[in-house]
This record gives C-alpha cells, structure tokens and sequence, in this order.
C-alpha cells in the first residue's frame, strides 16, 4: 500500500508536524509557518453550537420494512408494498443535559427517525413517551428554561423544575410517566419510541385519518431505579452510547415494532377530549394498536460529529400522504426545527450526506449560502416559471385539506366532554402495582421536598391530588416526612 502523506488543507505536504519552524534553535515561532497556523485556528473552530435541547445523543443507521398493508389508510409511498424496505438513521437523545452529560438520567429521551424514502426524507421527531408536559408551543421557551441550569447557580434546580410544574397543571401526566419506572431507561435499546403528536394520513381516494405512532422495542422494556442509574453514571456516563454501540459491532441488531392508532378523521371534532393534545394518550379500547413494520438498526455511523451531531431532523419533512394534525405543539415544532438547523448547521444543512435525501433527487431554485455543494448544471435556470424544463409543481396535494372555523385570537383549545388534566395522570396512577407506585412517590417526594417555597410545593401537591386522592396523599405524606428530617 502506497504510503499515505500528511498534508496541508491546501493539499500539500507537510515536512514536520512534531516541530514548529522558530528563528533559531531557541528562537521564537516564524508567521511563516503555515501548517503551525492552519493546525491551531482550525481546532478553535471545532465546536458548532450544540442543540438547544437534547444535546446529548447517540445515532445509527439501519432500515424500516413494512410488514402490514396500511394503504387503506395513507398513501405514502414507503409504505406502500408489504416487504419495502426503506434505508433510516436514528439519533436517541437525553433532553435537558448538555452535550457531555450523563446517560442514565431521569429524563425522557428522544426518539428521532428519518426515512430516506423514494419521495424525499421523512422525519418522525418522537420521544420514548407518549405525551408531554406541555399543550402549547409558546410555553416550550419558558419550559426548558426551568428544566435546564440556572443563569446564576449553573445547575439544575428543583426550585425552577417544579415551580414551573406548579404553574402547569397539564404536566401531571407525563410527570406521572417520568418520575415512574420508565423514567430512566437501562438503554436506548431498552425503550419504545413514540411519534407523541397526532398527525394526519390521507390515503389515495383523499380520505384523512389520524394516526398515532407506538415503536415496541423487540428488546423488552428495561429501566433503572434511582440508585442503578447513580451507580451506572459512576461507572460509565457514557452507559447509553456504550450499548448501542457495541450491540451494533456485535452483529446484536436492535429493533422496534411499529403500531399504529387509526382515528377516522370524522371522529375528531367528538372525541370525548381533544384528539390533538400532546399530554393525552388515546386509549387503546378506543384505537386498538394496528402494526405496520419493523425498525432494526444495524450499521454504526463511522464519525459521530459528521453524521450525529450534524444529523438535522424536522417534523416539518413530510411525504405526500402523511402531514400535520391541528395539535398546537406540533404546529410550533413546525417551524422551530428548520430554523435551529440554519442556526445550528448554516442553510445548507440539507447538502450534508447523514440529512441529503438518498434516492429522491432535490431539484428547486434554492441557491447559494454559506458552504453550498448543489447549485444546479450550468443549463439550469434559478427562478420559476422558465421557459427550460425546469422543475415544476406537481398540482397533487400532499394531504386531505381540514375544515377550519372560527376567528383568529389566542384561544384555549376547543371544548370536548372530557378536557381535564388530570384523568390520565390517575390512571396511569392506578395502573401500576403497589411497588410502582411506592417508587413513583418516592421519586417525587425527593424532588419536591427540596424545593425551598411552600406556596410552590403546595401547588403540585393539588396536582396529584387531583389526579387520584391516593396518589396525593401518599406524595403529600412523604414530602412531609422528608421535609421534617
Ligand atoms: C430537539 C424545539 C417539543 C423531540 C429540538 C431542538 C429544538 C426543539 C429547537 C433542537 C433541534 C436541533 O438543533 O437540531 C422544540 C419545541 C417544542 C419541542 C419548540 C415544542 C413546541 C418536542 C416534543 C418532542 C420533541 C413534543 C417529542 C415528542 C425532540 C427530539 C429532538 C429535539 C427527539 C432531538 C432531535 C435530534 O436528535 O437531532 N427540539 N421541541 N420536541 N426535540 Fe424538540
């Protein structure tokens, strides 16, 4: 094999890399030397910004093949035939930690898939939870601002965490999800994903559905208790990226089983709440689990900072037959992923190998910014309608259009039978055995009872008090005795 020689980023050779050229033996360094110069000022700009939630993540590529027939449902080419396959890269994530953090902390996690499909990339932007803490978008800012460190201490507080859950009654379900069991996973391997939003299907007659997303781990459910997950950081802070790294190298193919929640579109203005609020599930009794394909990773990626940190995933790709439902949250998500990547990545994000579509061929009338790759042939027109063949559109909608009433304003969301934020909080309560709720209040009373005001604590104690009387008892006792020490 030809010997492989060190070179400049201009491509020339480099005669010393262990040595700076000096003026003398002792001498001071020389401007003149060009490797020295390029070396340093390319490692001060190794660092881009990191994402402002979910900055710590692991990813891989695999593929998605469709086991069942949903083509009643959504006309969406990859999962058109039983049997396609559809190459994908996931990126798992902790949300609130910056980059560096520990892996096995009680946070949900995030569950991001892209699908290369043959009508461009999809993004399913999910997490390992069914619901979220929030209902609207415009309190997503002031939300991780609590949750993340504080401007002035540099850590995370539980004064901030739980005096904005105080003031967020409809967090007590996924509150409920996150202080439970499943609140700290034994891995990325080890959870479901779900797409948590409701989104819209429309088959090839024009009808809409909405449909939920559940990927079943085919690895079983495992998670952590508080003093495993202590002991783990300990160990191996890097526990997560650890598994599912080395699972991968092993030939051990980690996959998920996607299932889907089918709601006719005509069911929705009647459900007895509202279909599109991201901190409510849908009952199974009501939109039993249909199964659609199976998920399996399988190839590791070959340079974390190319293809995972660079990785740009948006809930606003889409494919023709799959689109967004009116749930609020979803709308902002809209806009705010896409704007991050421009910010994260530069406009140009999209010319990247891990975010380039790979069989779908992008052609448009976007031009230039910084570090662009795809700029068209020399033959190509830049603006539309011309006289050249250029790409044209295609005058089919990508989704069934939905009927909209009403006045423009900031309006709460529309009235159901069965709007509260507490119900599914009590279930979820209710369904578990008595040794899931002994830790599920232990989980809470640790947090809670640190928080130094006791207007704050009083507030979320009438949270699981109006979820289930049990449950705010026994989170109330405990604090108590936990703040009595
Ligand atoms: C990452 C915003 C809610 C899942 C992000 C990022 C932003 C953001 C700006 C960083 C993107 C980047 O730099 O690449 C928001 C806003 C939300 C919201 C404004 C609410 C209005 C949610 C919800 C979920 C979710 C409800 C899950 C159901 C994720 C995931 C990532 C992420 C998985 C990491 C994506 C990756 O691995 O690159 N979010 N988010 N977010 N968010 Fe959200």
């Amino acid at each position: 094999m030809a010997k492989r020689v060190l070179t400049t980023e201009s491509g020339a050779p480099v005669a010393d890399n262990q040595n700076s050229a000096t003026a003398g033996a002792g001498g001071p360094i020389l401007l003149q030397d060009q490797h020295l110069l390029e070396k340093l000022a390319r490692f001060n700009r190794e660092r881009i910004p990191e994402r402002v939630v979910h900055a710590r993540g692991s990813g891989a590529y695999g593929y998605f093949e469709v086991t069942d027939d949903v083509t009643g449902f959504t006309r969406a080419d990859f999962l058109s035939q039983v049997g396609k396959r559809t190459e994908t890269f996931i990126r798992f994530s902790t949300v609130a930690d910056s980059l560096g953090g520990a892996d096995a902390v009680r946070d949900p996690r995030g569950f991001a898939l892209k699908f290369y499909t043959d009508e461009g990339n999809y993004d399913l932007v999910g997490n390992n939870t069914p619901v979220f803490f929030i209902k609207d978008p415009i309190k997503f800012p002031d939300f991780i601002h609590s949750q993340k460190r504080d401007p002035f201490t540099g850590k995370q507080e539980p004064d901030n965490v739980w005096d904005f859950w105080a003031h967020a009654p409809e967090a007590t379900h996924q509150i409920t999800w996150l202080m439970g069991d499943r609140g700290i996973p034994a891995s990325y391997r080890h959870m479901n994903g779900y797409g948590s939003h409701t989104y819209q299907w429309t088959n090839a007659a024009g009808e809409a559905f909405f449909v939920k997303y559940h990927f079943k781990t085919n690895q079983g459910v495992r998670s952590l208790s508080a003093d495993q997950a202590s002991e783990l950081v300990g160990k191996d802070a890097n526990s997560h990226q650890t598994d599912l790294l080395q699972a991968i190298e092993r030939g051990v193919n980690p996959s998920w089983t996607l299932h889907v929640q089918v709601m006719p579109a005509a069911d929705a203005a009647d459900y007895r709440f509202n279909p599109f609020d991201l901190t409510k599930v849908w009952p199974h009794s009501d939109y039993p689990l249909q199964r659609v394909g199976r998920l399996v990773l399988d190839r590791n990626p070959d340079n974390v900072f190319a293809e995972v940190e660079q990785a740009a995933f948006s809930p606003n790709n889409f494919v023709p037959g799959i689109g967004p439902s009116p749930d609020k949250m979803l709308q902002g998500r809209l806009f705010a992923y896409a704007d991050a990547h421009r910010y994260r990545l530069g406009v140009n994000h999209t010319h990247l190998p891990v975010n380039a579509p790979r069989t779908a061929v992008v052609d448009n009338y976007g031009r230039d910014g910084v570090h662009a790759t795809r700029n068209g042939s020399r033959h190509d027109k830049n603006y539309e309608p011309n006289s050249y063949a250029g790409p044209a559109q295609t005058d089919a909608a990508l989704a069934a259009p939905l009927a909209i009433h009403g006045w423009t304003g900031t309006h709460e969301a529309p009235a159901h039978t069965k709007d509260d934020d507490f119900f599914q909080a009590g279930e979820l309560f209710r369904l578990m055995s008595k040794d899931e709720k002994g830790r599920l209040v232990a989980n809470i009373a640790g947090g809670l009872s640190q928080v130094t005001r006791d207007d704050v604590i009083e507030k979320n104690l009438a949270h699981f008090h109006a979820a289930d009387a049990d449950y705010g008892k026994r989170v109330e006792e405990a604090v108590r005795a936990l703040r009595e020490d």
